[in-house]
This record gives C-alpha cells, sequence and structure tokens, in this order.
C-alpha cells in the first residue's frame, strides 16, 4: 500500500512534531490527566561527525530510515504503513549483536541519544560491536497507519499489534549498512531494551516470542497493569522530604474534609486561595493538585534542582528556615501552597490557558479530546490506557496515608475515556480497562523467562507496578535478575546517571557483564 504522505511531507511533519511535543514532555498533556510512564529523552551530540571503528564516515545519528511494517499482524493484505526507525554501526563488527530500542509512547525523534554511548544501549554496543536502532512505536511520531488517530484508525493500536511489530522488524529489516541484509535473528543475536512502558513491552515480547531475542534489558518496566494506581505516589511519600510530606498530607486530609462537606463559604475561600473559582468541579480543583506530585517523575540522580524542590522549598522554608520533620502545619502549608501555586506555578503548568481549558475535564467538546491529529502521544497512550493498562492515578485507600486528593478515583478516569473516544466507549459509561486480560497474557508481575535483566529505582513513582513493588518479594535469579538502584524512573539507561551515582554505575555494570554472557551463549541457526 502506498503512504498517504510523500517523502517531502514527512520532513514538514517533523518540524511541526519537534514543536508539538514539546507540550507532552515527561507526559505533560492538559493539567488534569494522569501522566504517562514515559522514557526520559537523551538527545544524540549534535553535529558531532559518526565514525565507525575503521575511520568510515558513517550517516549522522538522526539520519531517519523508513520500514514497510504491516499494519494488522492478523491480515498483512491490509497492507503496510512506514515506520521510523535511526540506527548507527559504529562499533559493529561482523558477528556483533543488534541492539533494538522503542521509547514506546512518545514521538521517537529526540531519542537519538540511544543510539549513542549516552545510555545503556551504545554501552552495550560498545562492548559488544553490536549496532543500535531506535525504533518508533506504532501509532506515536510519524509511525502511524493511517492519517488520523480517530477510534476507527486507533483499531490496530495494541500492544500484542506491538510486540508483533518487534518480531516483523528483526526477521524483515534489512539495516542500512554493509551487510544490514544479513543480521536477521539467527543471523546475529538480537538484544530488545525499553524502559517504563517499552520496559514492560521488552519483557512482554520475551514472553510472547520465546527465542527471538538473545538478551532483554527492561528498565522500571511497568510490567503489572492496575486500574486503581494509587501506588504512583508511593515511592514519592517514602523518599520526599519528611517535612514536605507531613504537610502534603494535611493540606489534602483538609482539602478533601471541606470539598466533602457542605460549607459552601469555605468550599469557595479554598477555590479562591488557589484561583480556581471558575472550576466548578471539586476534583478537578483537588486533583489538579498533583500536579506538584507528577513533577517528581522529572527528577534523576543527574536532574539538579527541579520544580519538585522548588515546591517542598516553598511549603517547608519560612524565612530561611526549614520545618523539622512534622512541617509547619496545616496553617502555614496550606497558604504556602496556593501562593506557590498562582506566584507562578500555574503560569508553567498551563501557560496563558484559563483555568477550565487546563484543569477542567467535563467538557466534552473541549480540543484536548476531540482533537485526531497525529502525532498526539497522549491520545495514543490514553487509547491503551483505557484499553488496556489503566494505571490511574489516584488518592491512596482509607486506611492508608494519602498525598492526593480521594476525590479522585478510577471513575474520574474512566468518565475521560469517554470524552476522548465517545465510538468506542457511549459518554455517561464508565469503561473499565481490560488489565486482567493484559497480566494474564504477558504474566505481569509473574512473568518468569530467560536472560531478561530487569532494572529498578527505589525511587521511581512507577515503582509499584514492576516487579520491584513494595511487598512482592520477587527474587533476582541468574536467568532473570533484578537489580535495583537509588535512581529514579528509567535513571539506570542514561550514562550521565551512572556518572553521578554509584548505586546507578552498579546495575549497568551488572547489566553489562550479564548480557555479554548471554550474547557469549548464542550460537546462529539455520534460517
Ligand atoms: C540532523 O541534524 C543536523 C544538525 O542539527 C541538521 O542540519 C540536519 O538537517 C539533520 N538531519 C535530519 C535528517 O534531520
Ligand atoms: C563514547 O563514544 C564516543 C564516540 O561516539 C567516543 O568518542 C567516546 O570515547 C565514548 N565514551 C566512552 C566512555 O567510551
Ligand atoms: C568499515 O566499517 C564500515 C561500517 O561498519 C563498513 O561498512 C566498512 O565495510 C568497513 N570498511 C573496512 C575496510 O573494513
Ligand atoms: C524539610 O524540607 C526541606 C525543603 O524541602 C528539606 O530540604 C529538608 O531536608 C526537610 N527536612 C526534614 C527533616 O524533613
Ligand atoms: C487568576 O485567574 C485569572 C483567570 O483565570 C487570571 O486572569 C488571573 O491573572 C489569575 N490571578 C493570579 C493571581 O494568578
Ligand atoms: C466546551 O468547549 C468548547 C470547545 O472549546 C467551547 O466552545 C464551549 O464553550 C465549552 N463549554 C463550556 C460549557 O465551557
Amino acid at each position: 500500500m502506498a503512504p498517504f504522505w510523500n517523502l517531502a511531507s514527512v520532513l514538514v511533519l517533523a518540524l511541526a512534531a519537534a514543536l508539538a511535543d514539546a507540550k507532552t514532555v515527561d507526559g505533560r498533556l492538559h493539567g488534569n490527566i494522569a501522566r504517562r510512564p514515559s522514557v526520559p529523552i537523551v538527545p544524540a551530540p549534535v553535529d558531532a561527525p559518526v565514525t565507525s571503528h575503521n575511520g568510515t564516515a558513517l550517516p549522522p545519528y538522526n539520519q531517519t530510515y523508513l520500514f514497510d511494517q504491516l499494519i494488522d499482524h492478523t491480515n498483512p493484505s491490509l497492507g503496510t504503513f512506514k515506520q521510523r526507525f535511526w540506527t548507527t554501526a559504529e562499533w559493529f563488527e561482523k558477528g556483533g549483536p543488534v541492539v533494538l530500542f522503542t521509547p514506546g509512547e512518545a514521538n521517537a525523534q529526540p531519542y537519538s541519544g540511544y543510539l549513542t554511548n549516552r545510555t545503556i544501549n551504545g554501552q552495550i554496543a560498545q562492548e559488544l560491536n553490536g549496532v543500535t536502532i531506535v525504533l518508533e512505536h506504532r501509532y506515536y511520531g510519524l509511525s502511524n497507519p493511517y492519517p488520523d488517530l480517530s477510534v476507527k484508525s486507533l483499531k490496530f493500536h495494541t500492544i500484542q499489534q506491538a510486540i508483533d511489530d518487534l518480531e516483523y522488524f528483526a526477521k524483515t529489516v534489512d539495516l542500512p549498512m554493509a551487510g544490514g541484509d544479513a543480521l536477521k535473528p539467527g543471523q546475529a543475536p538480537w538484544i530488545l531494551i525499553g524502559g517504563s512502558y517499552s520496559g514492560a513491552l521488552t519483557g512482554f515480547t520475551m514472553v510472547n516470542k520465546p527465542n527471538l531475542f538473545q538478551a532483554a534489558y527492561a528498565s522500571s518496566a511497568v510490567v503489572e497493569s492496575i486500574t486503581d494506581y494509587w501506588g504512583y505516589f508511593e515511592p514519592i511519600r517514602q523518599f520526599m522530604p519528611q517535612n514536605c510530606s507531613a504537610d502534603v498530607q494535611a493540606v489534602i486530609a483538609h482539602i478533601d474534609q471541606v470539598f466533602t462537606s457542605k460549607n459552601t463559604k469555605e468550599i469557595d475561600s479554598i477555590k479562591a486561595l488557589f484561583n480556581m473559582s471558575a472550576l466548578t468541579h471539586l476534583d478537578d480543583v483537588a486533583g489538579a493538585l498533583r500536579n506538584n506530585l507528577w513533577d517528581w517523575q522529572s527528577l534523576s540522580p543527574s536532574s539538579g534542582y527541579g520544580a519538585f524542590h522548588a515546591f517542598c522549598d516553598a511549603l517547608e522554608v519560612k524565612n530561611g528556615v526549614s520545618a523539622g520533620p512534622k512541617g509547619w502545619g496545616l496553617a502555614h502549608a496550606l497558604p504556602a501552597w496556593a501562593a506557590h501555586w498562582t506566584g507562578g506555578y500555574y503560569t508553567d503548568l498551563c501557560g496563558d490557558e484559563d483555568v477550565v481549558t487546563c484543569l477542567g475535564t467535563y467538557n466534552a467538546t473541549q480540543e484536548i479530546w476531540t482533537d485526531t491529529s497525529i502525532d498526539n502521544a497522549g491520545r495514543s497512550w490514553t487509547w491503551i490506557v483505557c484499553n488496556e493498562v489503566g494505571f490511574y492515578q489516584e488518592g491512596a485507600p482509607i486506611n492508608h496515608p494519602t498525598l492526593v486528593t480521594r476525590l479522585v478515583q478510577p471513575a474520574y478516569d474512566e468518565r475521560q475515556c469517554t470524552y476522548w473516544f465517545p465510538e468506542a466507549f457511549p459518554i455517561g459509561t464508565l469503561p473499565v480497562p481490560r488489565v486482567d486480560q493484559t497480566n494474564k497474557a504477558y504474566h505481569g508481575w509473574f512473568m518468569n523467562v530467560n536472560h531478561l535483566f530487569f532494572a529498578n529505582g527505589h525511587r521511581d513513582p512507577w515503582r509499584e507496578a514492576t516487579l520491584a513493588a513494595d511487598g512482592t518479594n520477587f527474587r533476582s535469579t541468574p536467568g532473570q535478575p533484578l537489580a535495583i538502584s537509588d535512581g529514579f524512573h528509567c535513571s539506570d539507561l542514561s550514562t550521565t546517571n551512572g556518572n553521578v551515582d554509584a548505586t546507578v554505575l552498579a546495575v549497568q555494570k551488572q547489566a553489562l557483564k550479564t548480557i555479554a554472557g548471554w550474547i557469549a551463549e548464542w550460537k546462529p541457526t539455520k534460517h
């Protein structure tokens, strides 16, 4: 099937994509929509000439290639679409492995650093003389079967089709390098790498396609699909400054108590304090305060002072003095939080958007839900969320300490699914994602395969959906090691994080050694 665009329009779209993506960095899309578990962006060095081992000049890292991917793996007669990829043979030598990575739920263009030794991917390739590939996931960026993201077009956006893409790519691609047509699995060992959702996809692929990849590395892999994912905020609560945690809990408890009372005067005064009087729904008001906690997801060992620290300092540092572990208490923390919110944070979050557009979730005709144009990672991800994985980031159960409002429960997000995709989920219903089916198909927490290296970080807000979740006690085994650093979300994918955090470096060293061992065991097979 002919693609609906030509090369020139691809280049124009690429420019638009770079701009549009700024709005969805770290999964931030609209002020009140659950975060994506995205892989941190690592760009390749710009303008650096790429040179192979033997001194030959190679194409730049940002050279885009197109692969003819099947639209529907259950019905190849539907034809193909152009799936973008990037690759480098910088370290390649005959006999070396092919290192395949997809960033998952994002436009893949800014991820070219995952070709280089700025990431674990390139470290592995450098050590084992491999070739690296970054493959854009179907329905993200410019890798789309159809020209829009309408419900009709999203028909083939499933986890299983994405797994099948990886297999078909590995078995079919002729890599743009000398001898690149003789590097299929069986001819060369393949290594699959992913982080976050694509880390889960890596695990799912090892379960679903045995013997395809000789080795795999899954960072912060959210393998267990969970509808009511209040556990997102648990690692944050455990590792944030104690005083800040105590005060956030006190403020939220107070807001929940007032918002569930009939005291309109007190309700209105809290709304006014945060300049959210125009919002009619109190779950939107209280839910918006999750943003300060969501900022934790942008932290890494090398990220330095960020929005999360500024928030805690705003609550805890008074006249240059920092509160003790119990915090200052409600009387200081509530107005301090509101002052921080209205004193710049709101503008950072929403730009010049009014509060109803940015934080309201009850207007079904708002553009956020109705815009079906491509390269909208939030929309594509939400399709997977509403159907297969859930991960709604809500208040903790009643007997558990909570950093976020209990007014926000799965129904809050399930209602939004009906606005995004009314043709699939009629408005007025509350569609529950099929998480049980997903966990059954790919084994969730209980996956147990060979040659799969799991890396996690204690401070990762997605940890509760990984094999390092509290209370699960999954064991590290030689075939499926589980290595945990003090890092955050996917911290171990980045070389820089290893350089500043010894626990991350230890995970990376263990991974390099383990994967080298698995690759050494590989033997070619006849095709
Ligand atoms: C790659 O990056 C260089 C330097 O920023 C730029 O001039 C060039 O147009 C880019 N090439 C592609 C194919 O994007
Ligand atoms: C990373 O790769 C670059 C070439 O792309 C090389 O110059 C550099 O020495 C490598 N870094 C390490 C630590 O090996
Ligand atoms: C040098 O390396 C490049 C890239 O791996 C390869 O295409 C080329 O054949 C090599 N040249 C020689 C003379 O080995
Ligand atoms: C109190 O909060 C400040 C500011 O975030 C932090 O630097 C400090 O470590 C915290 N102290 C305690 C005891 O929690
Ligand atoms: C409060 O919100 C209104 C409109 O939503 C805006 O015009 C105004 O600048 C905001 N005030 C503050 C102090 O942020
Ligand atoms: C809902 O959003 C649409 C599109 O932005 C707008 O035209 C309409 O006025 C909004 N409705 C309400 C009640 O705010």
